[in-house]
C-alpha cells in the first residue's frame, strides 16, 4: 500500500514538473521548448518523440514490477514457486526483439535530424555566415565583406548556412531557439543549417568548456523580417560613421583612437586594421558588449576599457588607464560608431 502510495506521489510530481516547465518556457530565453526554426522544431519532436517511447517503457516496467511484487509473489504459507531452471523461447524472443524495435524507432529518427542540420551542400538561396570561435568572443564574417561581432543578425525565411571554425581551441555554437548544439573545432569546418521562422532576439552561449571565461562567451542572434535584415546590411555595409562637428567629445575620442594601443587589434573601417579583437566599424549599433555580458552603454564601455578582466577574467583585452577626460572621449567615440 505504502508502495503504491509513493508511485502515486512520484508521477504526480513528475506530471507537475512538466505543467510548470511549460508554462515557463515562455519566459525562459535559454529553453529548447519554443523553438524558432524548422531544424529547432525538428529537434523538439525529436525530443518529444523520444519521451514517448520512453513513457512507453516507463509504463510497462512499472506495471510488470508491480504485478512482480503484489500479484505473482510467494506469500507465508503458500507452496514453493515454480522451478525457474526451465526457459520459454516465446518470451525470450519477445524482450529482445521488443527493446531492439524501440531502439531502431528512436535511431532513425534522430540520425535523419542529425544529418538534415548539416546537409553535404548548401541549400539553393542560403545565406553562408563564417562564425569563428575566439576565447571568449564571437566573430561573424558575411559573405559581402562585413564582419560583427557576438551580435549576428539573420532573415526569417531564408536558409542560413553557418561555417563554424575556431581560432584556438574547441567551442560549441548554441542557439537554443534556433537548434542544437555544434562544436567548433580547430582545422576543422562543421556547418549548421536552418530556416528561423519568427523575428527575434535570442540569446546564444558557448556550450563547450573553454577556459576561464566560458562562461562569459556570449552571443545575441537577431532574426529580422527580410525587409530590416536587407537595410541592418546596408548600414554595415557602409563605413563607419563619422563624428559629427558639434559632438567634440568624439571627435577628440576620434583623434585619440587613431593612435591608441587599440588599433593594434581591432578594426575600424578606414582608421585601423587590427584583427586580435573584434571588428569594432559599427560598435555603436551593438546592444551589448564584451560577448553579451555588458549592455552597450557609456557607463559600462568605460568600466571594460578600465578593467576588463574584472568582467571577464582572462581575456586578451589588455585595460586601458586613461584620465576621465580621454576615456571619456573615447567612449563618445566608440559610441559614435553606428
Ligand atoms: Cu568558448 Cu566555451
Amino acid at each position: 500500500m505504502r508502495a503504491s502510495r509513493f508511485s502515486l506521489l512520484a508521477l504526480v510530481s513528475a506530471l507537475a514538473s512538466i505543467v510548470a516547465g511549460c508554462e515557463q518556457s515562455a519566459q525562459l530565453p535559454m529553453t529548447t521548448l519554443a523553438p524558432k526554426s524548422d531544424l529547432g522544431e525538428a529537434i523538439h519532436h525529436l525530443f518529444l518523440e523520444v519521451t514517448a517511447w520512453d513513457a512507453l517503457i516507463f509504463v510497462i516496467v512499472i506495471v510488470a514490477f508491480t504485478l512482480a511484487v503484489f500479484v505473482f509473489s510467494t506469500r507465508a504459507g503458500e507452496a514453493a514457486p515454480p522451478s525457474q531452471a526451465s526457459s520459454d523461447l516465446t518470451l525470450e524472443v519477445a524482450w529482445t526483439v521488443g527493446p531492439a524495435l524501440v531502439l531502431l524507432m528512436i535511431s532513425i529518427p534522430t540520425v535523419r535530424t542529425i544529418f538534415r542540420s548539416q546537409p553535404e551542400v548548401a541549400p539553393k538561396g542560403s545565406l553562408e555566415i563564417k562564425v569563428v570561435a575566439h576565447q571568449w568572443w564571437w566573430e561573424f564574417d558575411y559573405p559581402d565583406g562585413h564582419k560583427t561581432a557576438n551580435e549576428m543578425h539573420i532573415p526569417t525565411g531564408q536558409p542560413i548556412r553557418l561555417r563554424l571554425e575556431s581560432a584556438d581551441i574547441i567551442h560549441s555554437f548554441w542557439v537554443p531557439a534556433l537548434g542544437g548544439k555544434r562544436d567548433v573545432v580547430p582545422g576543422q569546418i562543421n556547418h549548421l543549417t536552418f530556416i528561423a521562422n519568427t523575428p527575434g532576439d535570442y540569446p546564444g552561449q558557448c556550450a563547450e568548456f573553454c577556459g576561464l571565461s566560458h562562461a562569459n562567451m556570449r552571443f545575441r542572434v537577431f532574426v529580422q523580417t527580410p525587409d530590416d535584415f536587407a537595410m541592418w546590411q546596408k548600414e554595415q555595409l557602409a563605413g563607419p560613421a563619422t563624428p559629427l562637428p558639434n559632438d567634440q567629445l568624439a571627435v577628440q575620442g576620434a583623434q585619440y583612437f587613431a593612435t591608441s594601443p587599440c588599433t593594434a587589434c581591432h578594426t575600424v573601417e578606414g582608421v585601423s586594421k587590427g584583427y586580435i579583437g573584434p571588428n569594432l566599424t559599427h560598435f555603436g549599433s551593438r546592444t551589448t558588449l564584451a560577448a553579451g555580458v555588458l549592455k552597450n552603454d557609456p557607463a559600462d564601455v568605460a568600466a571594460w576599457i578600465t578593467d576588463p578582466q574584472k568582467i571577464k577574467p582572462g581575456a586578451y583585452m589588455p585595460a586601458l588607464v586613461l584620465p576621465g577626460p580621454k576615456l571619456n572621449a573615447l567612449v563618445a567615440y566608440l559610441e559614435s560608431l553606428k
